[in-house]
């Protein structure tokens, strides 16, 4: 079963691990970390500011990845999600799918947000097509928008309302609790 637990600082380490993983980083806007003075530097600015949170994702109770939330803060009331499986045998299972739904609904519920949106590279399949089963919808289509490997990317925008989460909320999460990868 996936769930969602508070961050903590025994954390630092996987994260760490995590991001530099290759198939993580292939889709990250920027680099990794390159060394843990590096992450570490990252890791206090994110844990003092109020404008950042998020989850870690477990599975049977073992961490396999993390959503992250940025704009809590914001006086527009949005928030951008990220999030990565960071454990490589635990992708391609429905888990980030179950794993951004639990993420959604309880940003909705413990924030309080109008929208969540997010910026994906336009050739990651797997990203857009949760996305779109979450019921995100594509709000933006922007051209060489990022320079990663050593080529430029086009970058899509989604973003989901309150309202519509809430028009979709209970059939996601039935599907993903029959399939048996959220608590029923
Ligand atoms: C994007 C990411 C979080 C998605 O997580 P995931 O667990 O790999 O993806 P899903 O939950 O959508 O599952 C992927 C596949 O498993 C399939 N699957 C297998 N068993 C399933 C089940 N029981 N229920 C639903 N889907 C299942 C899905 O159909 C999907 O296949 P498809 O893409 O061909 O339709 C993950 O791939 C990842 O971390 N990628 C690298 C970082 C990244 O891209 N982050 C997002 C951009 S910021």
């Amino acid at each position: 079963m996936i769930d969602l637990r508070d961050i903590a600082d025994e954390d630092i380490e996987r994260l760490i691990h995590w991001r530099r993983e290759p198939e993580v980083d292939r889709w990250m806007y920027g680099l990794p970390p390159a060394d843990m003075a590096q992450h570490l530097s990252w890791w206090s600015a994110f844990r003092a500011d109020p404008d950042r949170g998020g989850w870690i994702i477990t599975r049977g109770g073992k961490p396999i990845g993390l959503i992250t939330l940025q704009g809590l803060a914001s006086p527009h009331r949005r928030a951008q999600l990220g999030w990565f499986i960071g454990d490589p045998d635990a992708r391609g299972r429905g888990l980030g799918r179950a794993a951004q739904a639990l993420g959604l609904d309880r940003a909705f519920r413990e924030y309080d947000l109008v929208k969540i949106w997010s910026q994906v590279l336009a050739d990651n399949d797997t990203a857009l097509k949760a996305q779109a089963a979450a019921g995100f919808r594509r709000e933006g289509y922007m051209r060489r928008h990022c320079f990663k490997a050593e080529r430029f990317h086009d970058v899509v925008l989604l973003g989901i309302l309150r309202e519509e989460w809430a028009a979709v909320r209970a059939a996601v999460l039935k599907d993903l609790s029959g399939s048996h990868l959220i608590a029923a």
